[in-house]
């Protein structure tokens, strides 16, 4: 068994879609696993020139490729069916390649009333942590007792290892939200509700020998969204918010925008093992160019593009691994 991971090392946000989207191009996955949150996420997908917004369902449809929401993920049945029919409507056989794990739980409206009510952490209001807070107080409902989700229940374990349909199974896990936004490493209470790093991806049922790569997904500055102050004062942050069209994938707020933090990004890459790191977003400040980041509290101003990618690598390479290798992309080179 082969595993490649997808985390975010910020505060979700990243472009994750858009690496997996690439990952599932150019490997040969048998499957794509969705290892942690529900209809929180929000990943923008460009795919065959067409936009998609996906909440629950791994990129995996787009490619023919089996796609699991694993035990690790929370269900919300309504919004999973109504996103399955638009996958559908669009073109992409999702019906017949989509499966949830037994053991994800749901998200009930209740849920999803009651975090409606948050104004403390600024959730987005789908019921996130409710259902996290009742699958772990043991009273919370599994996938696989919603008779609607019926035709799309799977076992993981039967799926990975007792299976004859694969020689050999060569999985894709698909992270959403961030390591800023991690219930343990994040910023607690400005946190979601399930764990954004590697160790979750394990938690669906691979086991750590399989690891092949791990990549993470950053921008070369930061976006959150939230109760809490995050925006630096530089007026230039307006600016990067229109050209970057940094509004919430789920629920359209304006994300606050900040110089990236490498403190954080280095944590975030050392925890998490990164064999490679991507930073996104280069084209927003190429037209601004404008390359600043934060070494601890110092903020560092760059003259140009390759005097930030050379300084990120070098960092990397010497604080990190020798062996990792740092990549930077615009949004040109869109799917
Ligand atoms: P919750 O996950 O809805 O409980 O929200 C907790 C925090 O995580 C809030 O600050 C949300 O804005 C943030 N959050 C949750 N999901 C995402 C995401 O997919 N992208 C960015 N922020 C997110
Ligand atoms: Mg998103």
């Amino acid at each position: 068994m082969i595993a490649d991971i997808v985390v975010d090392l910020q505060y979700g946000d990243c472009g994750k879609g858009k690496i997996a989207h690439a990952l599932c191009r150019e490997n040969s996955y048998t499957h794509v696993i969705r290892y942690n949150g529900g209809c929180n996420a929000g990943h923008t997908i460009y795919h065959e020139g067409k936009k998609f917004v996906t909440h629950h369902i791994p990129c995996g449809v787009f490619f023919g490729i089996k796609s699991i929401i694993g035990p690790g993920c929370v269900v919300h049945t309504d919004t999973f069916l109504k996103e399955l029919e638009e996958l559908e409507k669009a073109g992409i056989p999702a019906k017949k390649l989509v499966h949830i794990a037994t053991n994800a739980h749901l998200i009930t409206d209740f849920h999803k009333a009651e975090d409606g009510k948050d104004e403390k952490i600024g959730t987005t209001k789908k019921g996130n942590g409710p259902a996290y807070r009742d699958k772990y107080a043991r009273r919370g409902v599994r996938a696989k007792d919603d008779p609607r989700l019926q035709p799309y229940i799977i076992s993981m374990y039967h799926e990975l290892y007792e299976n004859e349909e694969y020689n050999e199974i060569e999985i894709l896990f698909e992270g959403a939200q961030g390591f800023g936004l991690d219930v343990d490493w994040g910023d607690y209470p400005y946190v979601t509700s399930s764990h954004c790093t590697v160790g979750s991806a394990l938690l669906n049922g691979v086991p750590p020998k399989a690891i092949r790569d791990v990549w993470g997904v950053a921008k070369i500055y930061e976006t959150y969204v939230g109760a809490k102050n995050f925006e630096g004062p530089d007026e230039i942050f307006d600016t990067i918010r229109e050209i970057g069209q940094e509004y919430g994938a789920t629920t359209g707020r304006p994300r606050q925008i900040n110089w990236l933090d490498f403190d954080m990004l280095k944590m975030a890459t050392r925890i998490n093992g990164c064999t490679k790191v991507v930073f996104n977003k280069m084209d927003v400040l190429e037209g601004l160019n404008s390359w600043c980041l934060y070494d601890g509290p110092n903020l560092y101003q760059f003259e140009e593009k390759t005097d930030i990618e050379t300084w990120l690598s070098g960092k990397l390479e010497l604080e990190v691994d020798e062996d990792i290798e740092v990549m930077f992309s615009g949004d040109k080179e869109r799917i």
